[in-house]
């Protein structure tokens, strides 16, 4: 597939860590640890546009004229539930970030997918927005949460995945060409159940242990 819009984010952690979290012998609490790490690596490269303003601090030899953050503000926005798996990774490197919620489940007769639940910081239309979904897969969810969050005002809106297929980051290109995806790994493509091939499997069955 040609001319898809995404970010890949080579770091060698970023690379070395996934490969453990592919590998079907990882378990429950690695695979955990190792998401919310590769999360906060994902994070500090999402975050390299940030705008800063000049400051002036005093250390122990005297007056320094420093940077800071100029104060955009940042909400991060984890689709249930696999989302939540790099939430905290996010967190560590911002703690400021107000976290968003958004639940969507695929409706059997339509195959379109349904909000269940969405609780948003009540000034989201004045924050930098990164949705998180580790796995893009269909695109539907993430379409429908994109969808969802500029209903409620959002403007800025980047997407955090871990593993992408081609055939997701085209329907979320299609629909929204505003928002940036960054991710881990582009894979080659879906199966027959929707899965992403190698993918790493069912991502919330393996933060959670509901296998
Ligand atoms: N969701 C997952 O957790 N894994 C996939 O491969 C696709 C969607």
């Amino acid at each position: 597939m040609t001319d898809l819009k995404i970010n890949v984010i080579n770091h060698p952690l970023i690379q070395h860590k996934l490969t453990f979290i592919r590998d079907i012998e990882t378990g429950t609490k690695e695979f955990r640890e190792l998401l919310e790490e590769i999360a906060m690596l994902m994070a500090y490269e999402i975050t390299r546009e940030l705008p800063l303003e000049d400051t002036e601090v005093t250390t122990p030899v005297g007056p320094c004229r420093c940077k800071r953050l100029s104060g955009k503000k940042i909400g991060v926005i984890p689709i249930l539930r696999a989302g939540l798996g790099m939430v905290n990774g996010v967190l560590k490197l911002i703690p400021a970030a107000k976290v968003g919620h958004v639940g969507l489940y695929r409706d059997p007769d339509t195959l379109t997918p349904v909000e269940y639940y969405c609780k948003l910081p009540t000034d989201v239309h004045e924050r930098e927005l990164v949705i998180i979904d580790p796995m893009l897969a269909t695109g539907g969810s993430v379409v429908a949460a994109i969808d969802l969050l500029k209903r409620n005002g959002g403007k800025n809106i980047k997407l955090m995945c871990l593993v992408v297929a081609p055939e997701g980051v085209k329907v979320v290109n299609d629909a929204h060409p505003d928002v940036e995806i960054y991710t881990a790994a582009v894979d080659e493509r879906l199966n027959d159940h929707g899965y992403i091939v190698p993918g790493l499997g069912d991502a919330g069955d393996r933060i959670f242990g509901t296998k």
